[in-house]
């Protein structure tokens, strides 16, 4: 690079940091305060042309990485076609066609489905539809989970007390029970995290009665709250529990879902049907779109007009979603997130034996956290370690990010086509940095 083109870069850089830091709301928490440029293939690029093998997409939501041909194609065809429809208007093509294909990678009777634009938007939409279809006003949630930042969704987010923190009052008759976190409070024992956990779920359906509550939402690995995967036993009591009851399941699949934790959906390791899926993040590879998916029977006694959207189920949004799935199913995603992750875990489980900073690892398929502590026997959280990781990490040209209310847990997302051999220059450059200090 000449240096007068060196130089109009680095103003450029200059310039977008500067008037973001002037004109953007400073509500918006960043991990990094580098100014970025363009992503290709695995990559993102800063505006130095400096370039970071990324296993944050976007947090999980490049699952293809950066300007995958088919999604390009698939964006550029329906944008020379038609941007928007609002799809009261009628039907198009990339929207029902995507509606069908969504519906097949779901088990039944999980059929028929709602677009919207955000994960928010999809647990949303599910705790009306719960309330509306069932009549009933009560909707239970787990500690530390995170479901979005709108007000329903807001009101069952409880993965940082910042979140809620001065924007009450929320929901009422939301009730939030302990997830069944076997680390920090059972050192590692998930039976009795379970049996804790149904405990006190059972104890607060005493109180609130059972026949006063719509649905219980869950994340079927914990992702914002750190990283935690709910014990299959559990879920599957979960269900049991729902069954039991007349209470609808909502499995918050916006993270876990399309193949993250080495299946397609999150709640299929435990053998168990939700009634209602929550998608978003991944399922178009950056553009926005959600979706909840159940069957037809609930959504006709949502009742017609109960619920819409301007932009939600976008026709590009839709076409780009439609090649995202194609290319994971075409090319066998979900198994190279399984095997990938498989290799993933080896290798973060084998720097546990020198590194008495980590405390856990866990996760499943590609959504796998490293939790980092001052202290083994005490568990304490090392969240300054943490930050100081991520940042060394993209120092040394590896994006990764840290969840949990304490920032001390480092996740791994990389995406679903990722290579063995940019798994293991990820875990070499982690390696490297955690050896450094
Ligand atoms: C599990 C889960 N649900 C819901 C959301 C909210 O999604 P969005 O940011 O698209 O509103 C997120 C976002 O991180 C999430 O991880």
């Amino acid at each position: 690079m000449g240096s007068e083109a060196g130089t109009h870069v680095a103003d450029a850089a200059a310039d977008a940091r500067e008037t973001g830091r002037r004109f953007l709301s400073p509500v918006m928490a960043r991990y990094f305060e580098r100014t970025w440029s363009h992503g290709r293939g695995h990559h993102l690029y800063d505006v130095d042309g400096r370039a970071y093998l990324d296993f944050a997409t976007g947090i999980a939501t490049t699952i293809l990485g950066h300007g995958h041909p088919a999604v390009t194609a698939a964006v550029h065809a329906q944008a020379d076609r038609l941007l928007h429809l609002m799809n009261g208007l009628g039907y198009i093509e990339p929207v029902s066609r995507l509606a069908e294909r969504l519906a097949a990678t779901l088990p039944e009777p999980l059929d028929a489905v709602f677009f919207g634009n955000s994960g928010a938007e999809a647990i949303e939409a599910a705790i009306k539809l719960a309330r509306r279809a069932s009549g009933r006003p009560a909707i239970i949630a787990f500690e530390g989970a995170f479901h979005g930042r709108t007000y329903g969704a807001l009101s069952v987010t409880t993965s940082s007390p910042n979140y809620q923190l001065g924007h009450g009052p929320l929901l009422p008759d939301v009730h939030i029970v302990p997830y069944p976190e076997a680390y920090r409070r059972f050192g590692g024992d998930e039976a009795a995290a379970t049996a804790v956990s149904l405990d006190a779920l059972e104890r607060l359906l005493d109180e609130v009665e059972p026949s006063r509550v719509a649905a219980i939402v869950i994340e079927p690995e914990l992702g914002e709250g750190g990283y935690v995967p709910a014990p299959l036993e559990f879920l599957r009591r979960l269900r049991a529990l729902c069954d039991r009851h007349g209470i609808l399941l909502i499995s918050d699949e916006v993270q876990t879902g399309y193949g993250r934790t080495g299946r397609m959906w999150g709640f299929e390791h435990a053998g168990i049907v939700p009634d209602a899926v929550c998608a978003a993040k991944g399922i178009a590879n950056g553009l926005p779109l959600g979706a909840i998916v159940a069957r037809r029977e609930l959504h006709e006694r949502w009742g017609r007009g109960a619920h819409g959207s301007t932009f939600g189920g976008n026709p590009v949004a839709c076409a780009a979603a439609l090649a995202v799935l194609e290319t994971i199913e075409g090319e066998g995603l979900v198994a190279n997130a399984a095997a990938r992750g498989d290799q993933l875990r080896a290798g973060l489980d084998a720097l546990v034996a020198h590194d008495a900073r980590i405390g856990d690892v866990r996760g499943r398929g590609l959504m796998l956290g490293v939790e980092l502590v001052r202290d083994r026997e005490t568990r304490e959280p090392d969240g300054e370690l943490g930050d100081a990781v991520i940042a060394r990490c993209a120092d040394a040209g590896l994006l990764l990010l840290t969840c949990g209310p304490a920032h001390n847990i480092v996740r791994w997302l990389a995406p679903l086509d990722v290579s063995a051999v940019e798994i293991d220059e990820g875990l070499g450059i982690f390696e490297r940095v955690l050896a450094a200090g």
